[in-house]
C-alpha cells in the first residue's frame, strides 16, 4: 500500500456504516489487518534518555519493549521469551506500560538472559540442549522501528513501508513546526466507554463546537474545513482572505474588538482546558489593550500578539520555529495521523490524542490526551502518564464537554433506529478519510454515497 496517493477531495455526501464502531468480529480482525500492518506512536524520544532505558507499549495481545540501545539508537521487541514465551516485563494490572533500565533483560520463568541488542546471552541449564537452540530461534523478535517528530513509532509489519513515507503528506507538512523539540506539560489517559475511533472522531472536527463547547462561541468563532491528506487528514478554522495565520490553533477571538477578545479568549482556554496556549502567549494577549490603540485591524493585532510573544519567549530563551503564515494557515490546527494519533500542533506548543482498542471490546478504548510546549532547556517539568478518569477534576471543564459524548455516542451507534453516521461533507471529510482508509486495510466499511 504506497502513501503517494493523490488526496481525495471526498466532498460528496457520504455515510459509513457502524460495523466498524460496534462490531465484535471487526475488533478481532483489526489486530491483524490494521494493527499488525500500521505505524503507531509509542512515546517520545527523550523519555529514553540513557542506554538500557526502556518502555513497554501494548496493543491488544502483542506487548513490546522498545529500549535505547546506544546514544542514537533505540530498537524494540517483542515482549515475549522465546523459550516458552513469558513476557520478560510485566505491566502491572491497571497501569498504562511499564519502565525502567536493565543492562539486560531476565525472563522471570526459567531465567534465559538477553541482551540489549534482543540476543539470548544465557539458557539456563543450557548444556540439556546438546542441539537445537541457536542464536536465530532464541534471539527476540525484533519490531521496525524510526522516529520523527520527536515520537518513536514501531510497525508490526516486516515488510512495511518507511515511517517517512507512511507519514506523507503530513511530516512535510508538518516538519517546520520542528515538534521534536517540544517537551510534554502533561500528559493523562483514561479509559472511555467507546470504540476507539469514536473517541479520537470527537477531536477530528470543529463542527461540534458551537454545540459542545458552547462558551467558547462568546470569544470566536470555531467552524472550520477539514481535508483529506492521503492516509490522513488535516482540520483548520475558515478564516477571512488576508488573515491565513487564523486558520491555525493562535488565532484572534471574535468580538468588536480584537484586542479585548483574544485576551478573553486566551484566558478562557488556559483556564478552563490548559491546552492549545501557553503562559507566554496568554500574558502578551493581556497586554494587547495596552499596547495597541483601540481600532487596530485585526490582522495587526494577531501580528502584534505572536510576535510579542515570540520575543518573550526568545527573551527566555525559547525560540519558535519560523513558519510562514500562508504555511501556518495550510497547516490548520490538527493533523490526523492514521490510524489512532491527532498532532494539534502550534508554534510553541501542541495537543496531541491518542486512542487504541482495549482487549477486543469494541466498546472500549484507552485514550490519551497530552500537552507539549517548548521550554527552555533544562526546565522542562517532569511529568508522567498520569490515570485520570472521567469526572477528575483534573481535566478541568472543557475537555470533559467532549467526553461526554463518547460513551452516548457508541450507545447510539448500537440504536435499531440509527442508520449511520453522516459526517459533514466539508467539516467532517477527515472523520469520512479515516473510512475510506480503514476499508482499505479491513476490506470492508467503506464509505458509502448518501444520496
Ligand atoms: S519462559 Fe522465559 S525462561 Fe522459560
Ligand atoms: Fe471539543
Amino acid at each position: 500500500m504506497s502513501t503517494q496517493e493523490p488526496t481525495e477531495p471526498l466532498s460528496e455526501p457520504l455515510t459509513i456504516g457502524v460495523e466498524a464502531y460496534v462490531s465484535e468480529e471487526y475488533a478481532r480482525a483489526e489486530r491483524d489487518k490494521l494493527w499488525g500492518r500500521v505505524w503507531q506512536q509509542v512515546g517520545r524520544v527523550e523519555e529514553l534518555p540513557r542506554v538500557g532505558d526502556y518502555l513497554s507499549y501494548d496493543i491488544l495481545d502483542d506487548s513490546i519493549i522498545v529500549v535505547r540501545t546506544s546514544a542514537d539508537t533505540i530498537r524494540a521487541y517483542y515482549n515475549v521469551c522465546s523459550h516458552r514465551g513469558r513476557p520478560l516485563v510485566d505491566t502491572p494490572p491497571g497501569a498504562r506500560d511499564t519502565r525502567g533500565r536493565r543492562r539486560m533483560f531476565v525472563c522471570g520463568f526459567h531465567g534465559w538472559r538477553y541482551n540489549l541488542e534482543g540476543e539470548c546471552t544465557r539458557v539456563a541449564l543450557g548444556e540439556d540442549w546438546p542441539c537445537g537452540l541457536n542464536e536465530q530461534n532464541t534471539r527476540l523478535a525484533e519490531v521496525r522501528l524510526d522516529t520523527w517528530g520527536g515520537w518513536i513509532w514501531i510497525n508490526l509489519d516486516p515488510e512495511c513501508e518507511p515511517l517517512r513515507d507512511y507519514l506523507e503528506p503530513a511530516a512535510t507538512l508538518l516538519d517546520p513546526f520542528r515538534l521534536q523539540n517540544m517537551r510534554y506539560r502533561w500528559r493523562r489517559w483514561l479509559v472511555f466507554d467507546c470504540n476507539w475511533k469514536t473517541a479520537l472522531e470527537a477531536f477530528m472536527e470543529t463542527y461540534h463546537v458551537q454545540q459542545t463547547h458552547p462558551e467558547f462561541m462568546t470569544y470566536g468563532s470555531f467552524l472550520g474545513w477539514s481535508r483529506a491528506q492521503g492516509k490522513h487528514s488535516n482540520i483548520g478554522y475558515d478564516a477571512p482572505k488576508g488573515l491565513d495565520e487564523n486558520q491555525a490553533k493562535l488565532r484572534l477571538g471574535t468580538g468588536g474588538d480584537p484586542r479585548v477578545s483574544t485576551a478573553d479568549l486566551q484566558n478562557f482556554t488556559w483556564e478552563n482546558a490548559n491546552t492549545n496556549t501557553t503562559r507566554t502567549l496568554v500574558d502578551a494577549a493581556n497586554r494587547l489593550v495596552d499596547e495597541l490603540p483601540e481600532g487596530t485591524p485585526a490582522d495587526q493585532v494577531l501580528r502584534h500578539w505572536l510576535d510579542s510573544a515570540r520575543r518573550d519567549d526568545a527573551a527566555r530563551g525559547v525560540v519558535w520555529p519560523t513558519v510562514a503564515p500562508e504555511a501556518v494557515g495550510k497547516s490548520g490546527t490538527a493533523w490526523q495521523i492514521f490510524p489512532n494519533f491527532q498532532i494539534g500542533h502550534a508554534l510553541n506548543n501542541m495537543l496531541c490524542y491518542g486512542a487504541r482498542p482495549y482487549g477486543y471490546d469494541p466498546n472500549k478504548c484507552i485514550f490519551e490526551a497530552a500537552v507539549y510546549e517548548l521550554y527552555p532547556e533544562g526546565q522542562e517539568p517532569q511529568t508522567e502518564w498520569e490515570f485520570t478518569p472521567v469526572g477528575d477534576p483534573a481535566w478541568r471543564t472543557v475537555l470533559p464537554q467532549d467526553f461526554s459524548n463518547m460513551a452516548a455516542v457508541q450507545k447510539g451507534m448500537k440504536a435499531r433506529g440509527f442508520t449511520g453516521p453522516k459526517p459533514n461533507p466539508y467539516r467532517e471529510r477527515s472523520i469520512v478519510n479515516l473510512h475510506h482508509n480503514l476499508a482499505r486495510y479491513m476490506g470492508t466499511g467503506a464509505p458509502r454515497d448518501l444520496t
